[in-house]
């Protein structure tokens, strides 16, 4: 039954036209961004680590080489480590504190040599991975540098990716509405691109589209974390190929099929989103069925089976095998990749 109403209530929002929010002031936006970082270092971080029963995470790094997990972590107002900043988030005795300091001269690692004798932990997390990039964060430098101040504890030091990556990956609640509204205002940009309103067949290029995205994300008071693109895929003409040059300057002709791969960011989340088009041709009032049946058998089964696959508890992998080994079963044709989504 949930899932009946879920559907249902995502076909009435589909079909109601998106509508552009306007953002709260920087100021007002700041306020909230930095409600949900004090949410993550007080309670997202002390659960990660009871988690995976860590003691310790050690996150070290000077102005401009910043770790990954920074970002995740700094406030609205900050942009970019200071001198040396590092973070220690521990858990001793059933305590959590973290400390940051930041400083330029040797006191630094005598403070955090200070914090470990007293917290003597078992293991201390450092961001070294071979193989996930959000957790392989720590400089090769100022990772000699640590090693050296932790001494004995030295020994202690325990890899634990999981720990960089679910801090980074993890949503708090408020930023679910925050993240409809950015979504919804993506979608009413989207509605306006692909419409009379902005494009001319016969005159408007793709790379006007292009730019036209990139002042309207602007004029919407957001910013953007990738150049969008726009493609054209014409019947009798090449079929757009996976790493063909995007920069393509085409004029937009009556009967093309669109391609837009767009994405905004605003307070610290970042969207990323790709929609086709169909501009009509002469005489036309909606798109042939040949079109419609394409995005019915293709490129709905396809949204359906990673639906599907997507389930509380399953890894990229099994989402990826379960998405492709269901199209295949269906006969469709497809690709399925991602990327993270959030601070990134
Ligand atoms: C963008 O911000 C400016 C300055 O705060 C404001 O005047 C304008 O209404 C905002 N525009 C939108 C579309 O939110
Ligand atoms: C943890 O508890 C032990 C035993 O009570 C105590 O000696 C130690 O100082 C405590 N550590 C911290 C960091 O409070």
């Amino acid at each position: 039954m949930r899932l009946v109403i879920f559907l249902w209530c995502f076909i009435a929002l589909v079909s109601a036209a998106p509508q552009y929010h306007v953002l709260p002031s920087l100021r007002d936006r700041a306020a909230i961004q930095n409600s949900w970082q004090k949410e993550r270092i007080e309670k997202v971080i002390p659960r990660i680590l009871e988690k995976y029963n860590v003691d310790m995470w050690i996150i070290a790094q000077r102005e401009y080489g910043e770790d990954t997990v920074f970002w995740s972590l700094k406030m609205a107002e900050t942009f970019a480590a200071r001198r040396r900043t590092i973070y220690i988030f521990e858990r001793t005795n059933g305590t959590y504190r973290h400390h940051i300091f930041l400083d330029n001269t040797a006191q630094i690692w005598k403070d955090v040599r200070s914090v470990v004798e007293k917290a003597d932990p078992r293991s201390i997390v450092l961001n070294i991975d071979q193989d996930i990039a959000f957790s392989d964060g720590l400089h090769a430098g100022e990772r000699e540098i640590l090693e050296r101040t932790l001494g004995p504890w030295r020994a202690r030091i325990r890899r634990e990716p999981n720990v960089a990556v679910e801090v980074i990956e993890t949503r708090v609640d408020g930023m679910l509405e925050v993240y409809r509204q950015m979504m919804e205002n993506v979608h009413a940009m989207i509605s306006e691109a692909f419409s009379a309103r902005t494009i001319t067949p016969g005159q408007t290029t793709t790379m006007d589209l292009v730019w036209w995205y990139r002042e309207r994300i602007q004029a919407q008071n957001m910013t953007t974390w990738f150049h969008p693109s726009v493609e054209v895929f014409r019947k009798g003409g090449h079929d757009k190929v996976p790493n063909e040059p995007e920069d393509e300057d085409v004029v937009i002709l009556p009967g093309d099929v669109l391609h837009v791969d767009v994405g905004v960011v605003a307070y610290g989340l970042a969207t990323d989103t790709q929609h086709m088009g169909y501009v009509l041709a002469e005489g036309e009032t909606e798109p042939p069925a040949t079109i419609k049946n394409a995005l019915r058998t293709h490129s709905n089964k396809m949204q359906d089976a990673v639906r599907r696959a997507l389930k509380v508890g399953s890894t990229g992998d099994d989402v990826l095998k379960e998405s492709l080994e269901d199209i295949e079963r269906q006969g469709v044709v497809g690709t399925v990749y991602s990327h993270p989504i959030g601070d990134w």
